[in-house]
């Protein structure tokens, strides 16, 4: 691990194919997304093959599918009335943070905001506000996706290795919104 990692705990964990497969039915085909932690692109290259646009950054410089070196808690790379949503795979350590900039935006722009994260992430008494508040849907995974740290030295042409799925941790996609109408709990299978 470089020492950007470890100062900012950049967490690259790439998302497996299959669950990105797996919440693409539940987008929608007319919206622009941003993923501002994007690493070398894997949920917009899964997203490109049904159809579904995605840009992206990312803090670090390197191997990144998108604009490197942009610090999202931080830093704003784009004009966010030209998205109408936001997804991604944020460093765990930081999804809270994400997860409230992005709320901050959407209270404007009124994005959907989609995280996928760990199923635990919803208990907990410091975001139960905000779960009670803002969350408008819950796609579990049905099945424990294989995550593993991956390499950023990897070029942005360099495959993915999905691993079978058979992890040990219960993952999901959060889906929130500013102001949620409905409440929806799905099983992705
Ligand atoms: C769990 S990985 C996900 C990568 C990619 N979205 C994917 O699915 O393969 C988290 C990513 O967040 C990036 N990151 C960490 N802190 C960040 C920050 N403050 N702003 C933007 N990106 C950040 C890391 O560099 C890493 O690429």
């Amino acid at each position: 691990m470089n020492k950007l990692s470890k100062a900012k705990k950049i967490d690259f964990f790439e998302t497996p194919s299959t669950v990105i497969n797996w919440i693409a039915p539940h987008l929608n085909k007319e919206f622009n997304y941003y993923d501002p932690c994007v690493g070398r692109g894997q949920i917009p290259k899964i997203l490109s093959n049904h159809n579904i646009k995605v840009i992206g950054s990312d803090i670090r410089e390197n191997n990144i599918y998108g604009k490197g070196g942009v610090d999202f808690l931080n830093a704003d790379y784009l004009d966010y009335a030209d998205v109408q949503a936001f997804i991604m795979n944020p460093p765990f350590s930081y999804s809270f943070e994400f997860l409230k900039k992005c709320l901050i935006i959407a209270e404007k722009h009124n994005q959907e905001i989609w995280i996928f994260e760990k199923l635990s992430f919803l208990a907990s008494k410091t975001r139960s506000a905000v779960m009670n508040e803002h969350l408008e849907g819950l796609y579990v995974c049905s099945r424990r996706p294989s995550m593993y740290a991956a390499d950023e030295n990897l070029d942005l042409d360099s495959p993915y290795i999905e691993k079978p799925m058979g992890g040990t941790i219960d993952f999901a996609w959060f889906k929130f919104k500013h102001k949620p109408t409905t409440k929806t709990v799905i099983s992705l299978t």
